[in-house]
C-alpha cells in the first residue's frame, strides 16, 4: 500500500507543489479539476463552508495530519454524501473524477454514493455522516 504522500507524489505532483508552496484561492485550489479545501480537523469534526460548492458540486476535503481525504459530494441543496477516500480492498487511497471514484491499485471503481461498480473492493466507501447549517457543512469523523 502506497503511503499518503507516495501516492499524492505520484498522482498529483502539480497539485502537492501547489499545496506546499501556499498557493490558494480563499482555501480552494484545484487537484484533477476537483476544488480542495484545506481542513483544520477540530475534534474529529470538519467545517466546510458552503461557498466551497461555488465552481464544483464536487469537494475534495483535505487535513495533512489525516491519512485520507473525505470526498465532499452535493447530491441537492439539502443533502451531501461524506466519502472517505479510502479504499474497501487495501486501504490504498482513492481518486476522485466528476462521475466517481477508483482506486489506481487494483482498478475498483466507486458511484457517487460510495457503492462499489466494479471490484476487487468488497464493500462501499465508509460515509461519514453530515450536517447542514445556514453557512456551513460539518462532517463528523466520529461517525
Ligand atoms: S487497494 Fe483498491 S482495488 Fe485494491
Amino acid at each position: 500500500m502506497k503511503t499518503r504522500r507516495e501516492f499524492l507524489k505520484d498522482t498529483c505532483t502539480t497539485c502537492l507543489g501547489t499545496v506546499a508552496l501556499g498557493f490558494t484561492f480563499s482555501q480552494l485550489s484545484s487537484c484533477s479539476s476537483l476544488p480542495v479545501f484545506k481542513a483544520n480537523l477540530e475534534q474529529k469534526t470538519v467545517t466546510v463552508p458552503l461557498t466551497s460548492f461555488a465552481e464544483s458540486n464536487l469537494v475534495i476535503v483535505r487535513d495533512m495530519q489525516v491519512q485520507f481525504d473525505i470526498l465532499l459530494v452535493k447530491k441537492s441543496a439539502e443533502e451531501y454524501n461524506a466519502l472517505h477516500m479510502k479504499c474497501s480492498h487495501r486501504d490504498n487511497p482513492v481518486s476522485a473524477t466528476k462521475s466517481g471514484l477508483y482506486c489506481p491499485e487494483h482498478g475498483s471503481t466507486f458511484d457517487l454514493d460510495g457503492n462499489v461498480t466494479k471490484e476487487p473492493a468488497p464493500l462501499p466507501l465508509k460515509k461519514f455522516k453530515t450536517t447542514l447549517s445556514d453557512q456551513n457543512i460539518t462532517i463528523d469523523l466520529n461517525s
